[in-house]
């Protein structure tokens, strides 16, 4: 299995390009269901999950071509030949659930294997589940399996959901572009992948208002067409590597960068001394003396701080001079990092949904491993700045949503490369 070997200790100066969302793609691709002509993504980041996602839509019958080194993607669902979303497939990628919404406003049927809990907590679907009977859908859960059937077609509703969630809006928002009438998504989640997803539809037909706040309003349509979409820009990817330089100290420009993108993580970055500026391409975040200050986070449905940069952000905090509280509000269980980033000496309390950062003034490389991907990426945060080395295992997690991380660092000085183990 590869690993990450970072020997720390290296300002970083540079460019780093950031990639389109690879949450944006997840749910861009399985739009294509909705209608027999193909769908154009182009932008599309080259990961892992992206594959499985091809790999999912091609079981059920679609053709997907990967072109210009997979940075443009067409997927055609001419026809949909299968209808069961297989658990070998689901259970590797959560996301899998967004071809159910789809499939059954397209068709009128699909069963989808229901994916289970993962490292970062239960994570049920109940809310998707929720919005689809509300839309007529009738549901039945037997073997693992959602078993969905609308005979007569979705038809509008008003949904409130309880809670905020990313993937159910999404489901929902699919469903809705071809349902009977008008329907309302109220306490909608608000993300840019939300916003991305929408220009989508209505490039295919779709008529849809309302994207970007808590209500989006779906006037269903009899069919939608092809289009050509640009997949938004990765703002967990720009994030991430806005804390780079952030950590280690230096100045590196992320290309394609915006600040909207990221505003609730950047103010947070500025309170804890880290200077982030608009340039002509992008955005340049820079560090040059002094330590870094403490801050508080708590993550947020959008427009807040997002869960997927907390384990980076406490990366960072680990080295503040000054104690920070990071509390998690999203997944109850997103603190697996904190006792890997202790093994690199940092001093973090867990209680609850709360931990609590006393920076320290060094971290010291060692041998780590991380069960998600973000928590991987906040091990390579740190082995930058931390004195020696330090080797991340588990790559796999990484090159899920990750492109070409070893390359993008090293291209602003880091001392980092991929350790592949030959098979015995
Ligand atoms: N929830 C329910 N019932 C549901 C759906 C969600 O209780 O039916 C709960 C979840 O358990 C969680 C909260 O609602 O506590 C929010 O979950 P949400 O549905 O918003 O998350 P998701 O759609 O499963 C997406 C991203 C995650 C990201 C979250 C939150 C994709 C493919 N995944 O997940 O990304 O953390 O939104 O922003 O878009 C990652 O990229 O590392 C990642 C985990």
């Amino acid at each position: 299995m590869d690993s990450i070997l970072v020997r720390g200790g290296q300002r970083l100066n540079g460019r780093i390009p950031i990639s389109g969302a690879k949450n944006a793609c997840l749910t861009l691709m399985p739009a294509a269901l909705l209608c027999d002509e193909p769908l154009t993504l182009t932008n599309a980041p080259r990961l892992s999950d992206i594959r499985t996602m091809a790999a999912l839509l091609e079981s059920l019958g679609c053709e997907v071509a990967a072109l210009q080194q997979g940075r443009v993607l067409v997927v055609g669902a001419e026809r949909i030949a299968n209808h069961r979303a297989d658990y070998e497939i689901v259970r590797k990628m959560r996301a899998s659930i967004l071809v159910l919404g789809p499939m059954l406003a397209r068709d009128g049927h699909a069963e989808v294997s229901l994916p289970g809990g993962c490292a970062i907590g239960a994570r049920p679907v109940d809310l998707h589940l929720a919005g689809l009977e509300a839309m007529g859908a009738e549901l039945d859960l037997r073997d693992g399996y959602v078993h969905a059937k609308a005979p007569r077609g979705l038809r509008g509703a008003d949904f409130t959901f309880p809670m905020v969630s990313v993937g159910a809006t999404e489901n929902l928002l699919m469903a809705a572009t071809l349902a009977k009438g008008t329907t309302r998504l109220i306490n909608a989640a608000r993300e840019p992948e939300i916003v991305d997803l929408a220009r989508c539809l209505r490039r295919m037909g779709a008529q849809i208002a309302g994207e970007g706040t808590d209500t989006i309003e779906i006037q269903g349509v009899a069919r939608l067409s092809g289009a050509t979409h640009p997949v938004v820009t990765d703002r967990i990817e720009l994030g991430t590597y806005m804390l780079a330089p952030a950590i280690t100290g230096g100045e590196v420009e992320l290309l394609g960068g915006k600040r909207e993108l990221v505003e609730a993580f950047a103010e947070r970055l500025e309170v804890a001394g880290i200077e982030v500026a608009d340039t002509a391409d992008g955005l340049r975040v820079s560090r040059q003396n002094g330590r870094i200050r403490p801050v508080d986070v708590v993550t947020a449905p959008h427009p807040g701080f997002p869960t997927d940069l907390q384990a980076q952000m406490m990366a960072l905090l680990t080295l503040a001079d000054g104690v920070s509280h990071l509390e998690e509000r999203i997944f109850e269980n997103r603190f697996m990092h904190a006792p890997e980033l202790a093994r690199m000496g940092a001093h973090i309390e867990v209680h609850g949904g709360t931990a609590t950062v006393t920076g320290v003034e060094r971290l010291r490389g060692a041998p780590v491993m991380a069960t998600d991907l973000r928590a991987s990426v906040s091990l390579i945060l740190a082995g930058l700045a931390a004195e020696g080395e330090t080797r991340v295992a588990r790559v796999y997690h990484l090159d899920r949503g990750y492109e070409r991380v070893e390359e993008k660092l090293s291209a602003c000085g880091a001392r980092i490369e991929r350790i592949t183990e030959k098979a015995a």
